[in-house]
Formats: C-alpha cells, sequence, structure tokens
C-alpha cells in the first residue's frame, strides 16, 4: 500500500506537536499517511515547498514565520485563508505533471470548534471580545462572524491596527447582521474598554512572554468564558487573571488539535475524533 506523505514546515520546527497528532487521526481512521516536521531556512520557504512537491509531497502545514509566505505561494485560496491573509494548510493538487497549490486556513475554524463544541460555549448571540489585532487575531475573525455574535470588539495596544481589521470585516459583519441578532462590529484601545463580555479571546503575543493585556479586569463577566490561544503545562496570566474575576477558562491546546483535524479533513475528507488527542497531550503536558 502507498503512503501520502505530509510535513509540517516551520523555522523552528522541533518542539511541534503536528506529528503526533497527524500520526494519531492516521491510525484511529486507518488513512495511509506518512508526517513529518520540514526546517526550512529562513530565506528558503519556497524551495522547501518545492523540494517537498518533487519528492511526492500531497500536502503541508505551515507555521511561523512563514505563513504569510504560503499565502503568496498558492495557486488558489480558500476565502477563509483570504481573509486571514495567511496559509497554515497547503494542498498538492496534481493533474498529471501540472500541481497546484491549494492554500487554506484552519486556525479559525479549530478556535470556533473548539470553543463552541468542546466547551460548549455559544458564539451565536453572544458579546465577544477579540485582544490583538496581529496574525492570529485576524485569522479567526471570519469564523467568528460566522457564529453570528451580537457583538464583536476588537481590542489592541496599537488602536489603528484593529481599527484596520475592523473596517476590512465590515461588510462580513454586515451580512452577518441579516441573521436574527444584529451584529455590531468595533475597535478599541485595552484601557477604553467598557463593559463585560460573555466571551473574552486572547490573540495577543503576551502570553508567549507571560505577559498580560492591560485590560480592565471588568471585562471578564462572572459566568462568562475566557479562552487564550496560547497553552502550557499550567494555566496562562491571562487565565489566572480571567479565573479571579469569576470567568471558567481553557487554554488553546484544543484549538492546536482542532486545526489540525481539519487541516486533515483538507487533504483526506475524513474527520477524524478529535477528544482522545486532546487528552493525549494534555496528560503530556502535566507530565512534563
Ligand atoms: P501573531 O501572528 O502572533 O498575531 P503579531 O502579528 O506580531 O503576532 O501580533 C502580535 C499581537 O500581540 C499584536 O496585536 C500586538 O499588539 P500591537 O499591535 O500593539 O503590537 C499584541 N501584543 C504583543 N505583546 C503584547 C503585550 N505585551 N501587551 C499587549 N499586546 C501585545
Amino acid at each position: 500500500m502507498s503512503v501520502d506523505r505530509y510535513v509540517v514546515i516551520g523555522n523552528p520546527i522541533a518542539h511541534s506537536k503536528s506529528p503526533q497528532i497527524h500520526a494519531a487521526f492516521a491510525r484511529q481512521t486507518g488513512e495511509a499517511v506518512a508526517y513529518e516536521r520540514l526546517l526550512a531556512p529562513l530565506d528558503g520557504f519556497d524551495a522547501a515547498v518545492r523540494d517537498f512537491i518533487a519528492a511526492g509531497g500531497r500536502g503541508a502545514n505551515v507555521t511561523v514565520p512563514f505563513k504569510l509566505e504560503a499565502y503568496a505561494l498558492a495557486d488558489q485560496l480558500s476565502e477563509r485563508a483570504t481573509a486571514a491573509g495567511a496559509v497554515n494548510t497547503m494542498r498538492f493538487d496534481r493533474d498529471g505533471e501540472r500541481v497546484t497549490i491549494a492554500g487554506d486556513n484552519t486556525d479559525g475554524v479549530g478556535l470556533v470548534r473548539d470553543i463552541v463544541v468542546n466547551a460548549g460555549v455559544p458564539v451565536a448571540g453572544a458579546r465577544v471580545l477579540l485582544l490583538g489585532a496581529g496574525g492570529a487575531a485576524r485569522g479567526v475573525i471570519l469564523p467568528l462572524l460566522a457564529e453570528s455574535p451580537a457583538q464583536l470588539v476588537i481590542a489592541n495596544r496599537t488602536l489603528a491596527r484593529a481599527e484596520a481589521l475592523v473596517a476590512q470585516f465590515a461588510q462580513v459583519a454586515q451580512a452577518a447582521s441579516a441573521v436574527p441578532v444584529p451584529l455590531s462590529l468595533s475597535a478599541s484601545g485595552f484601557e477604553a474598554l467598557a463593559g463585560s463580555f460573555d466571551l473574552v479571546i486572547n490573540a495577543t503575543s503576551a502570553s508567549l512572554s507571560s505577559e498580560l493585556p492591560p485590560v480592565p479586569a471588568s471585562v471578564f463577566a462572572a459566568g462568562g468564558f475566557a479562552y487564550d490561544m496560547m497553552y502550557g503545562a499550567q494555566p496562562t496570566v491571562f487565565m489566572q487573571m480571567a479565573a479571579q474575576a469569576g470567568a471558567r477558562v481553557r487554554d488553546g491546546l484544543g484549538m492546536l488539535v482542532e486545526q489540525a483535524a481539519e487541516s486533515f479533513f483538507v487533504w483526506r475528507g475524513v474527520r477524524p475524533d478529535t477528544m482522545p488527542v486532546y487528552h493525549e497531550l494534555r496528560a503530556q503536558l502535566a507530565a512534563g
């Protein structure tokens, strides 16, 4: 039986959990898939992709710092990749000698699925606060809007970046308003935030350096929900702050597994069961 090859491309890449996740998906679904890490030189992303295609590769995940280069390299882009301005999933479609690179982005759908399905927290009709306006934030806006929240406020340290995102997504937000709940989309600086939100999502890179986005604790509602896209063995400082304010908290490990499952689906047309893999990774994290 022939095995189809996939990789995750990044720099650095040694610590990526994607090979373990996809190996588990392949075992579970019986798909004949091999999945490895591929370290590309910082100035050698396109060449690494071309070489992998020439070697018979069927698809690739793309991680830091190459998601924008993958976006530029793709021959076709899905709607969610276009909205995100970044590609984390490439599928190499072959027609004889010709190869077309289909670029997709599964990060946002992964986040929304982890919140709505795994955590059981509805986004529909909710007041949502998205912290950050970089690549991670931009990637999740379209899937969030697709759930029809009542309100989406994008808050960022540099207000102009949040305003630019609001301008970019204004039309989509308007289209989403055609459904029962009128949606409002707006930008804010952290200090100017007023009132509480049902759902607060940390898409800043602050947790990486154990820093807090300087939001007032009043943004967290008692019984509300706070999500950090980062994950680790311990709750992040953001999660600790939110929990103290009475919110339920969750880190980004589930998003990691869900975006991988969506990539697997893009490549194989089969949807793996994510929960066993999530629990396996969580246990490993806890064990150090
Ligand atoms: P990523 O791809 O991870 O989103 P990015 O595009 O560099 O990375 O964006 C980082 C985001 O985290 C930005 O919203 C950044 O705020 P600025 O636009 O003001 O730079 C935010 N960020 C990073 N460190 C932060 C900190 N210590 N406090 C608040 N926001 C922070």
